[in-house]
C-alpha cells in the first residue's frame, strides 16, 4: 500500500493554510479514505469551458491600492499593524503596495490584454467611511465609481468584495468585530455601496474568508488587531455571521439588481490516519473551518463541532438570531489553495486569553501534505482538490452557482536575461487546476467563473512582498509591471475558453 507523508509545520501567514501549527515532521500515515479517486487531470486538458464562462483575476484593496491616506482615507487595522514594528516580513507595509489607486487604468489595460471578463476587487471601508460610520468620504466613494465605470467600459464585470480584512481602526477602538453593533454598521456600509454603485455592480460578496479573519484577528492574534482570546473570537464569529445576514438584506433593499454571495476559503481536510479519532477530527474541522459560515447562512444554525456544546452564551447569541443569519444566497464563492491533514489533538481543548470556553481549533493538529510538487512557499500543489471542493459545495448548496473567487500559487520567478518572466511552474499550476475544474463542470457542477489570484504580485499580509502570486510581475520600487509568461498563457486560455493553448 502506498505510504503517504505529511508535514506539520508553521506556515508564515498568508491567506490560505493559515492554521497549520509549528511542529516537527509527521511520520508517514495511511492513505485517507475520503480522498477522491479519478483519472489524472491531464486527460481533461482538451475540455472546453462553457460559452458564458467568465475568466478573471482577483485582488484586495489593502493588497494593491496603496494611497493609504490619500483623499481623506481613514486608517485601517492593517495600516496600524503595518506601521507597528515587527509585524510584517522585512518591515514592509502597504502604504504604496501596487499603487492601484493611481494606476487602475493601467491595470485595466493589462486585463484587456489578457482577454479577461471579470475583476474581483474589494472596497476599503475606511476609504469610503473614514471612521466606519457617519460622514462619507466622497472622494473615496468616487474612486470606486470611476473604477467600476472603467471596468465596464473595458467589457469587464465588476465583482465587489465589501470586506477584505481592512476594518476601520476607529471601529476596532469601539471593540472591533466582537462588538455586536458592528453587524449593523457593516450592513449600513454595504447599503451605501449598493446605493451608489448598485446601478452598475450586480455581484456582491460581503465577506472574504470570514473563517480566517475572525480566528486570526481575535482567536490566535496573528492578524490585526492581534487578540488571542477565545471569547472575543466567538463573539466576532457571531457578529460577522449576523453581518452577512443583515448586509444581504440591506444590499438587496438598496439595489434591485444585486446578487449576493460571499467568498469562503476552503481547504479539503483529510484524516492524518484512519483512526476513528482522526476521521472524526477531519469531519469536525471541515465543518468548523470550511463550511460554518456558509451553513449558518443557508440554515440559520451553527454546526455542533465546537469543543463542547455550541457556545451560544459566549457568542452572545440572542433569540431571533437564527432568522437574521439565514438567507438564500444567490451564489457561492470558493477559494482553493491546498489540502490539510487533520489529526485529533492529544490534549484536551483549552481556552485562550483567560475565559472559560475552549478554543474550538485546539481540538486539532493541523498539518500539510508532503507528497506532490511544492510551490515556493512550501505548499503542496494538489489540483484534484479543486474538483473535489466544488463537488462538495455543490452538494451542500443544492447546486447553487459557484464562483471560483481565488486560486493561485507562490513562485518567485522574476525577469530573466531577456527581460521576460518565464514562470513555467505557474502555467503548470493553472493548467492542472483548470483541467480539474473542467472535469467538475462536465460532471454537472455549476461553476460560472474563475478568478486567478492574482492580477499582480502584491502585498501578502504578514509576508509583505516576499511572496509573489501575480500573473503580472511588479517592481515595487518603480511600479513597473511586466506580464509574466503565465499571464500571457492565461490570456490565451481566456480567449480560447480551453486550457490546451
Ligand atoms: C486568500 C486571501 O483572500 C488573499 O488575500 C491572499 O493574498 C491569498 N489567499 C494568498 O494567500
Amino acid at each position: 500500500m502506498e505510504r503517504r507523508s505529511f508535514i506539520k509545520r508553521s506556515l508564515a501567514v498568508g491567506g490560505a493554510a493559515l492554521l497549520a501549527r509549528p511542529a516537527s515532521a509527521f511520520g508517514a500515515g495511511e492513505p485517507a479514505a475520503q480522498e477522491p479517486t479519478h483519472t489524472p487531470a491531464l486527460a481533461f486538458t482538451g475540455a472546453r469551458f462553457p460559452e458564458s464562462f467568465l475568466w478573471g483575476t482577483a485582488t484586495a484593496a489593502h493588497q494593491v491600492e496603496g494611497a493609504w491616506k490619500d483623499d481623506g482615507k481613514g486608517e485601517s487595522i492593517w495600516d496600524r499593524w503595518g506601521h507597528s514594528p515587527g509585524r510584517i516580513a522585512g518591515g514592509a507595509n502597504a502604504d504604496t503596495a501596487c499603487d492601484q489607486y493611481h494606476r487602475f487604468k493601467d491595470d485595466i489595460e493589462i486585463m484587456k490584454r489578457l482577454n479577461l471578463k471579470s475583476y474581483r476587487f474589494s472596497v476599503s471601508w475606511p476609504r469610503v467611511l473614514p471612521t466606519g460610520t457617519g460622514a462619507v468620504n466622497a472622494k473615496g466613494l468616487d474612486y470606486y465609481s470611476r473604477l467600476t465605470d472603467a471596468l465596464l467600459e473595458a467589457g469587464i464585470r465588476p465583482f465587489c468584495t465589501i470586506y477584505h480584512w481592512d476594518l476601520p481602526q476607529a471601529l476596532e477602538e469601539k471593540g472591533g468585530w466582537p462588538n455586536r453593533d458592528l453587524a449593523g454598521h457593516f450592513a449600513d456600509y454595504a447599503a451605501l455601496l449598493a446605493k451608489h454603485l448598485g446601478d452598475r455592480i450586480t455581484v456582491w460578496a460581503p465577506f472574504n474568508m470570514p473563517e480566517t479573519f475572525t480566528y486570526y484577528g481575535y482567536g490566535n492574534g496573528r492578524f490585526p488587531p492581534g487578540r488571542a482570546n477565545t471569547d472575543d473570537y466567538l463573539r466576532a464569529l457571531h457578529t460577522v455571521a449576523l453581518a452577512q445576514g443583515l448586509a444581504y438584506r440591506s444590499i438587496k433593499a438598496a439595489s434591485s439588481k444585486a446578487t449576493v454571495g460571499s467568498a469562503y476559503g476552503m481547504e479539503p481536510a483529510f484524516p492524518r490516519t484512519q483512526s476513528d479519532a482522526d476521521r472524526e477530527a477531519a469531519r469536525r474541522f471541515h465543518e468548523l473551518h470550511n463550511t460554518l459560515f456558509l451553513n449558518a447562512t443557508l440554515t440559520g444554525r451553527y454546526p455542533d463541532v465546537f469543543a463542547g456544546p455550541i457556545p451560544y452564551e459566549a457568542m452572545g447569541f440572542r433569540s431571533g438570531d437564527e432568522a437574521v443569519l439565514k438567507c438564500p444566497l444567490d451564489w457561492v464563492g470558493v477559494h482553493y489553495y491546498l489540502r490539510l491533514a487533520i489529526a485529533a489533538a492529544t490534549e484536551p481543548p483549552k481556552p485562550r486569553g483567560g475565559g472559560q470556553t475552549p478554543d474550538p481549533m485546539s481540538q486539532f493538529h493541523i498539518g500539510l501534505f508532503n507528497e506532490g510538487p511544492k510551490n515556493d512557499a512550501g505548499w503542496e500543489m494538489w489540483p484534484q482538490g479543486l474538483s473535489y471542493l466544488v463537488t462538495q459545495v455543490s452538494k451542500l448548496t443544492g447546486n447553487l452557482p459557484i464562483e471560483i473567487t481565488e486560486t493561485g500559487s507562490v513562485f518567485a520567478d522574476g525577469p530573466g536575461a531577456d527581460g521576460a518572466v518565464h514562470d513555467k511552474r505557474r502555467i503548470a499550476f493553472y493548467r492542472d487546476h483548470l483541467a480539474e475544474l473542467a472535469r467538475a463542470i462536465q460532471a454537472g457542477v455549476n461553476v460560472r467563473s474563475y478568478h486567478a489570484w492574482s492580477l499582480l504580485d502584491n502585498f501578502e499580509w504578514n509576508d509583505g512582498y516576499t511572496r509573489r502570486f501575480g500573473l503580472t510581475w511588479v517592481d515595487f520600487a518603480s511600479q513597473e509591471r511586466k506580464i509574466k509568461d503565465s499571464g500571457l498563457w492565461y490570456g490565451r486560455v481566456a480567449a480560447a475558453n480551453r486550457v490546451d493553448v
